[in-house]
């Protein structure tokens, strides 16, 4: 698994990944016909950093870097990942999570803050957790899930002091 800096030129190969997990349904409140151009601001807008995980040259998911706030907020990172679904629980999820924790450290952020885990997406709040992550707050009923109704979502942080480097 390679980790590197996404290209505009990626995005073809984004395009199809970003489009399975949102017609999913379960873990990112874009509407399930949520755009091209949505999916292409969304990884490539002002000031987001993107990155791409590659299996043998395949792009099989990726991640984005950006302040969770302006001034007097942006101290603290945010991000968010998406794996391809056919290529789930093969390591790219934590291989780019500990990549995004190191890069959040050496771009100077004291913190790191997931603004919204859906609490019924299992496999999100437990590799957060795993790397350090804990559930700062609740928000309730505050998605819609496709199949269950509205459901919580969880606030996540973690400091950066302990993070590798
Ligand atoms: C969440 C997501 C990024 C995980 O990526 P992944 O490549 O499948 O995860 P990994 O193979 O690296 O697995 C890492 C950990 O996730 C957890 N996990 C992954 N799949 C799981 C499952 N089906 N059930 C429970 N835990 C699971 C485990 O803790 C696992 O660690 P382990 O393999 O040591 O047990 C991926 O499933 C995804 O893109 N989901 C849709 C979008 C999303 O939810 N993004 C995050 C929003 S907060």
């Amino acid at each position: 698994m390679h980790i590197r800096k996404a290209f505009e030129s990626d995005f073809t190969s984004m395009w199809p990944i970003f489009h399975a997990v949102v017609a999913e349904g379960s873990t990112y409140v874009f509407a399930a016909d949520a755009s091209r151009q949505t999916a292409f601001d969304y990884w490539f807008g002002k000031d987001i950093k993107t990155y791409v995980a590659e299996d043998d040259g395949k792009i099989v998911g990726m991640y984005k870097l950006v302040a969770n706030q302006r001034d007097r907020g942006a101290h603290v990172a945010n991000a968010s990942f998406m794996v391809d679904p056919a290529y789930a629980r093969k390591g790219a999820g934590r291989t780019m999570g500990e990549h995004c924790l190191r890069e959040a450290k050496a771009a100077g952020f004291l913190a790191m803050q997931f603004n919204f885990v859906v609490s019924t997406n299992e496999r999100a709040v437990r590799l957060w957790q795993s790397l350090g992550f804990k559930i700062a707050g609740t928000l309730p009923k505050a998605f819609q899930h496709p199949s269950l109704g509205h459901v919580d979502a969880y606030v996540m942080h973690r400091f950066l002091d302990d993070a590798a480097n």
